[in-house]
């Protein structure tokens, strides 16, 4: 009941607009901190060292989805020296990097590895950890070597299952005595529903619509084989971590109406639960298998599009298969319950067709990657923290530029500020574990919508304009240089505040210190941008109820046995809630 109680008070804090105080916070010692980048968005050299096409590659040579191709990207393959470098200047003792799946096993057979591919891993990995830095892995980041797209029909079929162990039966033997944090399948929720049709665009797959959940399914599966396979076979010798991750978009109810509540409840439960909270309870959230049962039923489809669990797997699920959760936050939403159809359909394009099975759901308060943040990573972390109790990794949190700000970037550094102090705020003050934190981008890279001008997200200037890729430090990489220097957050008001005084006291009512609407671009996937005002409520989160439950950080996760009946307990009384509420009778 405890954990009800949580995320609800949890939620109705949200809303009092969490306020900052001016004091720097002291960073805890032994978080990871650092930025990452992704292969497929920083590396180009699409076809060196013996690289096949990815799913990535390919979709950008149909020249039908991307602004742009990404066969040079930021170069980070021959130049990853020199940004490495500018990872050290800003004292990060981590990076974080995926490997590209198609550059060690061009065909995804293990046998058949390239082996420039896999010495180019070495090699970064080297110079990562000669710069002071612990490496931070991911083995998918979206671009799965095309050849196996073609041959197992991609994630939506379990053939990938296997292949994925494969690979990273591959990884862990070629690179596990090197890396102590692995992340299996970056953001699978963002993956299997925005970028199966961005394959459909391209007209590489059919309209996997309805096939979401199998996606997520599959990539449940292989996560826990992996997992397993690593506590197997190589944990007694390599003694790392391998983690889960997930998109998290912190919701919170547009008004204090109940019904806008169980909307932002039932869907962060939808978009985030369905990837997480399998690997804690195994079985998806109620609501989930609720909701998705109900539409499959009206689409008149003859079983329901969320697949089951075997007993054996459920079993094996149970276990907890992850040893963090590594969560990408950015920007939240407002959600309300559509009480108008004449609305239309307010969801960012982005969050794909999951968000058909929430007909009415609306979402607003669209910030697109970059504003309102000093609630964002507190939500985040206290949700998930209290639904799941397993160590965090902020993977991905970052400001994605839509105002041409370039190397003059004081608003990131704002955002990073508010972002961290809020983060290390609540670890303090719930006893959440957070094993790192990561800047997406350490440079600018290609953006999936944006291209590489649209809305760059990095610490390091990439000059695109003319073709040099030049490198250049923007201003913000000064905020994590004191960072470094000092051990404390410092304080960065917003350029357009800074004549008044910093605020001292935390004040409920208070709107967000951060400008409100800065960075809401026409032109984004996220579509709409409605402002919204929200209520202040005087309700106070809990203060003491989490900090007995474990140390606010430590390098090796407490074997924490969470009270599966309180934290299960949140997503059935949402379920009964909305069961028994007008939003799913409509
Ligand atoms: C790699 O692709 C580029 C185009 O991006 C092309 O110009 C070049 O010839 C290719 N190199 C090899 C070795 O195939
Ligand atoms: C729905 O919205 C339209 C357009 O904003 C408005 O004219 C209409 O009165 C609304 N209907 C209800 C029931 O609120």
């Amino acid at each position: 009941m405890r954990g009800t109680v949580l995320v609800i008070l949890g939620v109705l804090a949200c809303v009092t607009a969490r306020h900052l105080r001016a004091e720097d916070e002291a960073l805890p010692p032994g978080l990871l901190i650092g930025a990452g980048v992704s292969a497929c968005q920083a590396e180009g050299a699409w076809n060196l060292s013996g690289k096949a096409e990815s799913v990535l590659d390919k979709v950008a040579h149909s020249n039908k989805v991307f602004p742009a191709n990404v066969d040079v990207a930021a170069d980070h393959y021959h130049r990853y020296k020199e940004d490495l470098a500018y990872a050290k200047e800003m004292h990060f003792n981590s990076h974080r990097f995926s490997i590209s799946w198609s550059r060690v096993l061009p065909t995804g057979d293990a046998n058949n590895p390239s082996m420039e591919g896999v010495s180019f891993y070495h090699e970064y990995i080297k110079e990562i950890k000669a710069a002071g830095m612990e490496p931070m892995v991911t083995m998918s980041h979206f671009d799965h070597p095309f050849t196996l797209e073609e041959s197992s029909k991609g994630w939506t079929n379990a053939a990938m299952i296997s292949k994925f162990e494969e690979y990273a039966n591959f990884l862990f033997k070629t690179y596990g005595s090197e890396v102590k944090y692995w992340t299996t399948i970056n953001e699978p929720n963002m993956f299997c529903n925005y970028f199966t049709t961005i394959l459909f665009k391209a007209g590489l797959a059919p309209n996997a619509d309805n096939d979401i959940y199998r996606c997520l399914h599959h990539i449940t599966l292989a996560h826990l084989r992996v997992y397993r396979l690593y506590k197997d076979l190589y944990y007694k010798t390599q003694q790392g971590l391998v983690g889960c991750s997930a998109m998290l978009w912190p919701t919170v109810p547009a008004t204090t109406n109940s019904e806008d509540m169980e909307a932002a409840e039932a869907f962060i439960e939808m978009y985030t639960g369905t990837v997480l909270h399998p690997l804690i309870y195994g079985e998806y959230p109620p609501v989930t298998r609720y909701l998705v049962d109900k539409r499959s039923k009206e689409l008149g489809l003859p079983e329901s599009r969320l697949p089951h669990f075997t007993q054996e797997e459920k079993a094996q699920l149970e276990e907890q298969p992850t040893d963090f959760i590594a969560l990408n936050v950015y920007s939240g939403f407002k959600a309300s319950y559509k009480l108008n159809d004449s609305d239309g359909d307010a969801k960012p394009k982005m969050l794909g067709p999951i968000s058909y099975d929430m007909p009415f759901l609306k979402l607003t308060g669209v910030s697109d990657f970059g504003g309102d943040v000093d609630r964002l990573t507190h939500d985040a972390i206290l949700r998930v923290w209290d639904s799941y109790h397993k160590p965090i990794v902020i993977a991905e949190n970052g400001f994605g530029d839509t105002l041409g700000l370039g190397i003059n970037d004081d608003l990131r550094a704002a955002y990073h500020s508010a972002s961290l102090r809020s983060l290390i705020r609540s670890m303090n003050e719930y006893g959440i574990n957070v094993l790192g934190y990561y800047v997406w981008a350490l440079l600018d890279v290609f953006e999936f919508s944006a291209g590489y001008s649209g809305r760059p997200f990095g610490l390091v200037h990439v000059d695109y304009e003319s073709g040099s890729l030049k490198r250049t430090l923007k201003e913000s990489s000064k905020f994590f240089i004191k960072l470094g220097e000092t051990g404390k957050v410092p304080y960065v008001a917003p350029p357009e505040q800074s004549t008044e005084p910093a605020p001292s006291t935390a004040l409920p009512s208070t709107p967000t210190a951060l400008p409100s609407t800065p960075t809401a671009p026409s032109s984004t996937p996220t579509a709409q941008s409605t402002a919204t005002s929200l209520p202040s409520t005087t309700t106070q989160p809990p203060s003491t109820s989490a900090s007995t439950r474990g140390p606010t950080t430590s390098e090796k996760p407490p074997s924490t046995t969470p009270s599966s009946s309180s934290c299960a307990s949140v997503s059935s009384l949402v379920l009964t809630i909305l069961a028994s509420s007008s939003v799913l009778r409509r």
